[in-house]
């Protein structure tokens, strides 16, 4: 793993999760199918990282659509709790996490979770969502660490 803000290693590790299968694409590894919601998943992601941290927690995870936009949002928010529940485990004190949500009522919610875990929470929209669509991601950094873990 790359220490944060050690520019002289340029060489990360990269694991990617997903309920579907993945095609091979060089320079990841891939843990599929797996379900992020399972409780056995984060053991299973601290097997393959070096150094059993990551710097960053990206996800892009979204349910099927069902188009009832209620159902959909409170089920992203889910996911985006989940994957929240997990960072104790796998994620880096400093590290970051982003996440996508479509907007929603529990958003604020989730907003505070994050607030509680993280230094600095934004809003974004980056610049390769599409206009159009409805997502917009949590970017969280700095996170605070696991409670009660003495910080090495
Ligand atoms: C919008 S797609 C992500 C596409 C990806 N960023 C790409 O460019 O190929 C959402 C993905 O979230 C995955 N997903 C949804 N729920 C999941 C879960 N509980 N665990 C793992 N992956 C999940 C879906 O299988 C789907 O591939
Ligand atoms: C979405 O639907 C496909 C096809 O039915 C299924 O394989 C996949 O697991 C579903 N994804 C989610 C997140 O439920």
């Amino acid at each position: 793993m790359i220490p944060p803000g050690d520019l002289s290693s340029p060489i990360g590790f990269v694991l990617g999760v997903d309920l579907l299968h993945i095609f091979p694409l060089e320079g990841a590894t891939f843990l599929c199918p797996v379900d992020v919601t399972d409780p056995r998943t984060s053991q299973r992601i601290l097997e393959l990282l070096p150094g059993g941290r990551a710097d960053v927690i990206l996800s892009d995870m979204a349910p099927n659509a069902t188009g009832v936009r209620d159902l959909d949002h409170d089920r992203l928010i889910s996911l985006c709790l989940s994957l929240l529940g997990m960072t104790p485990d796998i994620l880096h004190p400093g590290g970051t996490f982003l996440c996508k949500t479509w907007a929603g009522s529990q958003s604020r919610q989730l907003q505070r979770r994050l607030t509680e875990e993280f230094q600095r929470v934004r809003l974004i929209k980056p610049e390769a969502s599409r206009k159009e669509s409805s997502e917009v991601y949590f970017l969280a950094t700095q996170y605070r660490g696991k409670k009660g873990a003495v910080k090495q």
